[in-house]
């Protein structure tokens, strides 16, 4: 960029004054913060909505000009984009809360001006059993007049996945989870842990891949996040075990390998059975996890760097990242992260016809991380181009090496989204490590570490909700490391644990 001459300065200067101090609640919102994408391109950070109760999917309506969003407890909400304000739709019926559960996924139908169609999927009780539905509502002089059944599936307290998208074909495609079980995502002829595929009424079109069925690929955990880009492809976000969060490219009858495979084929077994019957592997995972969510394909001259690019939102690393895509939309060739920890963690993405961003976050959910709640989560936060250089900006974050982490790093990476920084877990959900004799003893805690825990109680009920994962992928030096750190958070007096006495817990293989 060339030096700007005296005049002009001033010109900048004074506009980025305004912009500062027009606090307008009318279209403006407040500016929060800068975002540095390149020399050439400075985002500014808006909040335009606060006080919301975890958003968990927000669609765009170029229609109406405006942005369609559910809460998890119930509520379908309408933002429009002319005045920034919040217009309450409907209490969804019926919608049962607890964790992940509730009023998931959203999508619009492609023809909304004729056919005026919100798409909805959300937990049900009835009794002791819990199930999904999906439901098409219609909309008329912005009031919701019709609801109606088109789909009911098992659900769970966890795992229910539950993103929405339309094809250009007009045709609905629905990201299902495996409601933690260990035989629906293998199996293809049950409608968990699968991407289902239907007419916009909820019919089986005929030209799906399994005659009279809706299962279109499986082999799916939980789905967090789906996409079409805009050659048509498919892409989801799926959160993994302990290791191998994933991106998919979708394809008809295609198995993408939970619960026997997880993220890339690397290891002999996985090898081995993807050899015996075909599976479909990643196109990215991550290990550490991130908790990919939001997906959303980008196509705007406004941030030209993003072009061709994936915007994803994680919750667990509190992260907003733009995966580049290669032209065949079916890989991704390079990662940037951005606004990392900066405003907690971010569950849904979507993109007005401008190309202006919107992203929301989830912090009074289940899982608030360090720092969050704040008092004015959640937040629907926008992310659009400024023609002037910022004072003061965030920029990306440096890229990682995952090889050489410290025990704190460990620690944070693996064990803090569920126990805390602070080692002193969530009661009910995950123990504190502080006082426990699992900790206090050497052989106990090791045998933990490798091999994970589930207690149940005497009529076979989970202690706590969640087992506690395996992490035998980390080396024996990082587990002695990791164990060691969160000592230092105790008054445990024992000697440090080294790598030697891991080994050896490690191929007695109890
Ligand atoms: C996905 C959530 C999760 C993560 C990540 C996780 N844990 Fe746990 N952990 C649990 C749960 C749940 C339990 C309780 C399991 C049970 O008893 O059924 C547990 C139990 C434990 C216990 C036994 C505590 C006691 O007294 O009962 C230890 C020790 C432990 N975890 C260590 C770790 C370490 C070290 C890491 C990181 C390498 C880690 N955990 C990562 C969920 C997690």
């Amino acid at each position: 960029m060339q030096a700007l001459t005296r005049p002009i300065k001033l010109i900048f200067l004074i506009a980025y004054v305004i912009s500062l101090n027009s606090c307008n609640p009318g279209n403006g919102g407040k500016i929060i913060d800068y975002v540095k994408v390149s020399d050439q391109t400075y985002l500014s950070v808006t909040e335009i909505v606060d006080g919301l109760d975890v958003p968990w999917d927000m669609q765009y309506n170029p229609t109406t000009n405006s942005i369609f969003f559910t809460q998890i407890k119930g509520k379908l909400a309408e933002l429009d984009l002319e005045t920034n304000k919040v217009k309450e739709l409907y209490q969804v019926p019926n919608v049962y809360h607890h964790r992940t559960s509730g009023l998931l996924g959203l999508a619009i139908h492609p023809d909304f001006s004729t056919k005026p169609y919100l798409y909805i999927c959300h937990t049900t009780k009835e009794q002791d059993s819990l199930f999904s539905e999906l439901r098409r509502l219609e909309l008329k002089d912005g009031k919701v007049v019709a609801n109606h059944l088109l789909l009911k599936i098992p659900g769970g307290s966890g795992h229910n996945g539950s993103r929405l998208a339309f094809d250009n074909h007009r045709i609905l495609y629905w990201a299902t989870g495996d409601i933690h079980s260990m035989t629906h995502a293998q199996d293809s002829t049950t409608l968990n842990g699968k991407i289902l595929r239907m007419n916009d009424d909820g019919t089986i079109p005929k030209d799906n891949p399994i005659e009279n069925s809706y299962v279109y690929a499986w082999g799916f955990r939980n789905m967090q996040g789906m996409t079409f880009t805009s050659n048509g492809n498919l892409l989801t976000s799926e959160h993994g075990d302990a290791i191998e969060d994933e991106i998919n490219w979708i394809r008809p009858l295609h198995n993408y390998g939970w619960i026997q495979i997880e993220g890339y084929h690397d290891t002999p077994e996985e090898i081995e059975i993807a050899r015996k019957s075909p599976r479909t592997e990643p196109i990215k995972a991550w290990t550490p996890v991130v908790a990919p969510a939001a997906l959303k394909y980008y196509s705007f001259t406004q941030v030209p760097e993003w072009n061709n690019s994936l915007l994803l939102g994680t919750l667990k690393d509190q992260s907003f990242r733009i995966l580049k895509l290669n032209n065949k939309q079916n890989q991704i060739l390079e990662e940037d992260v951005f606004l990392k920890d900066k405003y907690g963690r971010i569950r849904a993405i979507t993109v007005d016809k401008k190309g202006n961003i919107y992203i929301s976050t989830s912090n009074r959910d289940w899982k608030p991380q360090v720092k969050f709640p704040l008092e004015t989560d959640d937040r629907i936060l926008k992310l659009s181009r400024v023609d002037y250089k910022p004072t003061s900006f965030i920029s990306k974050e440096p890229k990682q090496d995952n090889e050489k982490m410290d025990a704190k790093t460990l620690y944070q990476s693996y064990c803090a989204s569920c126990h805390k920084a602070d080692a002193k877990g969530t009661a009910g959900s995950f123990p504190s490590l502080i006082q426990s004799n699992i900790v206090a003893n050497d052989k106990n805690f090791i045998h933990t570490i490798l091999n994970g825990l589930t207690t149940t109680t005497a009529n076979g009920q989970l202690v706590y909700d969640l087992p506690m994962p395996s992490f035998s992928f980390l080396t024996d030096a990082q587990i002695a490391d990791v164990a060691n750190y969160i000592r230092t958070k105790t008054t445990i007096k024992n000697p440090p644990i080294d790598v030697k006495f891991v080994e050896t817990i490690r191929n007695q293989k109890l």
